[in-house]
């Protein structure tokens, strides 16, 4: 691996980049990884604002058992943010994925709500002050199950019905008053109509929800692009932008990547196409003045999860991130770069 160990990248950070128009870029990484690889560490330190645990803060790592808490590796990350000066993002309190081993055979409709209660007052407490925002739920839409209201089908809706929604943004509101609060979906970004429908229900429920007074204070939207699947950054993808910005609501980009397994092997030829990806999205998502942050799913392609979920079948490393394996920029670094600086200050 060609890295430069020691000396200090020489592109500029993209954090101060966004900072210059009052918008934050950042990253997910696990404790794991940044612990072990002290230049990745410095890297992400000098490129990120802000940091999201990619996983430690999911049930699955969280809550090793029915009564008891990890928080060991995020107090880490926390403690990581602080030193350097970053903001962290908590990320989930509630998925239908990354459930512990225990789940199905504990958590029942006699205890459920405690259950969940007990949860967000426990972890969202832990970390109160010290959050930007926190992801409350996630991937709760899913239109194709056919429930009324599109919700998804998830252990929490079978257990709790809707009603978890908005007792979850209720509890995390009472237990960090000053974080954001944030409904995080995926699968909206382009032009299709499975995507502009599940956008349409994701307006209406966020107006319901706004209508009662929940204290939610933003959309994230995931962001895992495909490349060379549908238009991202199209005209319907921006009036919806437009409208969940008129709602008063604040809209981050939680998870930007861009699979690259339908593009072509060449590292060159195929950087071009992430990176042509990542401009169409970016310049369209900061256009809009209530688009406050960007962070992407990783900062370098070599600990992206894409290579171990989605690895593209000619057995090459993936390159859907801003840097490469060997902690250089690539295209995409300087498409996101570009599209800071064009953007509007807010
Ligand atoms: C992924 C992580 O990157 C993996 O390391 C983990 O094992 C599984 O989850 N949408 C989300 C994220 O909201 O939590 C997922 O993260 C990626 C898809």
């Amino acid at each position: 691996m060609n890295r430069a160990a020691g000396q200090s990248e020489p592109v500029e950070p993209l954090r101060e980049i966004a900072a210059k128009k009052g918008r934050i870029y950042g990253g997910a990484a696990l404790q794991s990884v940044l612990s072990k690889d002290t230049e990745y560490a410095r890297i992400f330190a000098r490129q990120c604002g802000i940091l999201v645990p990619e996983g430690e803060l999911k049930w699955g790592s969280l809550r090793p058992s029915p009564t008891t808490y990890n928080f060991a590796p995020a107090d880490w990350l926390l403690s990581y943010t602080k030193a350097n000066r970053m903001l962290m993002r908590g990320h989930t309190l509630v998925w239908y994925q990354s459930l512990p081993k225990w789940f199905d055979g504990y958590v029942n409709q006699g205890n459920a709500k405690q259950m969940l209660q007990d949860h967000i007052a426990t972890v969202v407490g832990h970390f109160s002050g010290n959050m930007h925002s926190w992801d409350v739920v996630n991937e709760i839409l899913y239109p194709e199950d056919k429930i009324q209201g599109g919700w998804r089908n998830t252990p929490w809706l079978k257990l709790l019905g809707p009603g978890h929604i908005e007792m979850a943004f209720r509890l995390a509101a009472q237990a960090d008053p000053h974080a954001l609060l944030v409904w995080n979906e995926n699968h909206i970004e382009d032009e299709s109509y499975g995507h502009e429908n599940k956008r349409r229900i994701w307006l209406m429920q966020l107006q319901a929800l706004l209508a009662k007074k929940v204290p939610i204070g933003g959309i994230g939207i995931q962001s895992h692009l495909v490349g060379g699947q549908g238009q991202v950054g199209g005209p319907k993808f921006r009036q919806f932008l437009t409208d969940v910005s008129n709602l008063g609501l604040k809209i981050l980009i939680t998870e930007l990547d861009v699979q690259d397994t339908g593009f072509v092997a060449d590292p060159k030829q195929r950087d071009v196409q992430v990176a042509d990806v990542y401009d169409r999205y970016l310049n369209a998502v900061l256009q809009n003045r209530s688009t406050i942050a960007v962070l992407t799913w990783g900062l370098s392609d070599q600990y992206s999860w894409l290579n171990t979920f989605v690895p593209r079948s000619d057995g090459l490393l993936a390159r859907p991130l801003p840097f490469d394996a060997s902690f250089q920029p690539t295209l995409a670094y300087y498409a996101t770069r570009r599209a800071f600086q064009s953007a509007n200050p807010i």
